[in-house]
C-alpha cells in the first residue's frame, strides 16, 4: 500500500485552513508524501488509497461537527479502516463547554471502525501561536515515528 497520509481539514473562517497547511509544508519538509483536501468534497472511498489520515477540524455548536463535516463523519462506517492509522487536531475555542469536542467525536469513531491513533489529539485554542506551531512540528514527526514502526 502506499505510504501516503490524507489531510482532510474543515474550516469556515480560516483557521483550520491555516492549520492544515502549516502541517502540509512540514509533511513536505519531512518528506513524507501527503495529499491536502476539503473535508467537504472529499470522495469517502479515495481513503481506500491511503495509509493514514491526518484530519483538521473545529468545533461548532455546543460541541458538535461541523455541518460540513457530517457527511464525511457518516459515510467513515463504509471504508475498511483497520490497519489505517489517524491523527486528529483543529482550532477550536476554549470559551465554550464543549472545547474541541468535535476531534473527540472523530476520535471514538475512528477507534471504533479499527483505526490506530498515531499520536495524542491535538487541540488549539483559537488562533495557533508560536507553542502550538511547536506541538505541530512534533505532532508531524510523531505521526511519521509511528508510521514507520507500525507499517
Ligand atoms: C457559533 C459558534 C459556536 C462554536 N462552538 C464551539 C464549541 O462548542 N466548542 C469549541 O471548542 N469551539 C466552538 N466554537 C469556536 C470555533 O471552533 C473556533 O472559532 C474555530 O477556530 C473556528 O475554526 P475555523 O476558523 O477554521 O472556522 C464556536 C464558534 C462559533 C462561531
Amino acid at each position: 500500500m502506499s505510504d501516503k497520509i490524507a489531510l482532510i481539514y474543515a474550516s469556515k473562517s480560516g483557521r483550520n485552513e491555516k492549520v492544515a497547511q502549516y502541517l502540509n509544508q512540514q509533511f513536505a519538509t519531512l518528506k513524507q508524501p501527503i495529499e491536502l483536501a476539503e473535508m467537504a468534497s472529499f470522495p469517502i472511498e479515495h481513503l481506500a488509497d491511503f495509509a493514514g489520515v491526518v484530519l483538521v477540524s473545529y468545533t461548532y455548536y455546543e460541541g458538535q461537527l461541523p455541518d460540513e463535516a457530517v457527511a464525511f463523519f457518516d459515510a467513515l462506517e463504509t471504508v475498511d479502516l483497520r490497519g489505517k492509522y489517524y491523527a486528529l487536531t483543529g482550532s477550536s475555542s476554549i470559551q465554550h463547554r464543549y472545547f474541541g469536542r468535535a476531534l473527540d467525536l472523530f476520535d471514538q469513531k475512528l477507534a471504533h471502525l479499527g483505526a490506530q491513533r498515531a499520536t495524542a489529539v491535538l487541540k488549539i485554542n483559537l488562533d495557533s501561536d508560536r507553542a502550538d506551531l511547536a506541538r505541530l512540528d512534533a505532532f508531524c514527526q510523531q505521526i511519521i515515528d509511528f508510521a514507520q514502526n507500525n507499517h
